[in-house]
């Protein structure tokens, strides 16, 4: 990646953005809409939000402002929403996918995705995924929170492979075997929570590092991820965290303090585990 633009080739051709902005647990409102404008006058390309998130609305608005203040086109923004756990299913998936589109005023996204592998609903909604994708109504399809044994089984049934498998992704919980795995079947894997919240920044050898290169802290983890071709979508709705998030394109982490980085693994997560959750 050589810049907050460049995109990576899904494996159905659609270029995706490698780097964008999350918004989850942003409450819909001027904030929500401020980060979402400013962040396409910046320069992010992509957004990552989800019916769950309850800001579609926010984000709808954030990215018409955008759109007319930087003379863009729809086009030029790639969209991404998820269908939330109540909804999965064959028809409720794709009314939910349609909820979704009204709310965020567009009338297509660009990547619809599975938001968990809930066990004996994801397979008939990722058959209302191959509906809306073969009906040209969305560019790629996907999940998230998939383990390689989930994917197994959606595998045996599916006749598109989702483009894309977005997880919990940071240094204490790099993923080695599911990346291995994804990259063997062509699922782009995409970072949530990349900075685990926030609460690596203070870590010494991230801030060792930070001082090497002359970086900041979220700016060297986040860096990390675009060296290992993972998509990353960190979340801020500060104007100067927006910017500095996106000031990774200048330098390059050797491979020793790559490895040192991916040395912190202790496969800890922040988020719930995908093989154990309740809702
Ligand atoms: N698929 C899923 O199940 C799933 C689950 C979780 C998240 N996600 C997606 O992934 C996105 C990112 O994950 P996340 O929001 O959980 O966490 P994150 O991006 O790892 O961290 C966000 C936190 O870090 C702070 N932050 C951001 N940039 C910073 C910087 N440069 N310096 C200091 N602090 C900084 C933010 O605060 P401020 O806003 O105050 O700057 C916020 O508190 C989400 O927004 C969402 O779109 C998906």
């Amino acid at each position: 990646m050589k810049n907050l633009q460049s995109t990576k080739t899904l494996n159905n051709g659609v270029n995706m953005p490698g780097f964008g902005l999350g918004v989850f647990q942003v409450e819909d409102g001027e904030e929500l809409i401020e980060a979402v404008k400013t962040a396409i006058h910046i320069g992010y390309r992509s957004i990552d939000t989800a019916s769950i998130y309850g800001n579609e609305e926010g984000v709808g608005r954030g990215i018409q402002l955008g759109l007319k203040e930087t003379g863009l086109r729809r086009e030029d923004l790639f969209i991404t929403s998820k269908v939330w756990n109540a909804d999965l299913g064959y028809e409720s998936t794709l009314k939910a996918y349609e909820d979704s589109l009204k709310k965020l005023q567009l009338d297509y996204l660009d990547l619809y995705l599975i938001h968990w592998p809930v066990e004996g609903t994801y397979k008939e909604a990722w058959r209302a995924l191959e509906t809306l994708y073969r009906e040209g109504k969305v560019k790629a399809i996907g999940v998230s929170n998939f383990q390689p044994h989930h994917l197994d089984e959606l595998l045996k049934h599916a006749h598109i492979t989702p483009a894309i498998n977005q997880v919990e992704f940071h240094p204490k919980l790099t993923q080695n075997t599911l990346h291995t795995y994804l990259k063997t079947h062509g699922i782009q894997m995409e970072a949530w929570s990349p900075l685990m919240q926030g609460e690596l920044l203070q870590h010494p050898l991230i801030e060792e590092l930070a001082k090497t290169y002359s970086k900041t802290p979220a700016q060297i983890i986040l860096r990390w991820d675009v060296q290992q071709d993972v998509i990353t979508i960190p979340k801020s709705t500060k104007p100067h965290r927006l910017k500095e998030n996106a000031d990774i394109f200048d330098f390059v982490l050797s491979d020793v303090d790559m490895e040192r980085i991916s040395d912190l693994n202790e496969n800890k997560r922040i988020g719930p585990d995908p093989d154990n959750f309740d809702f």
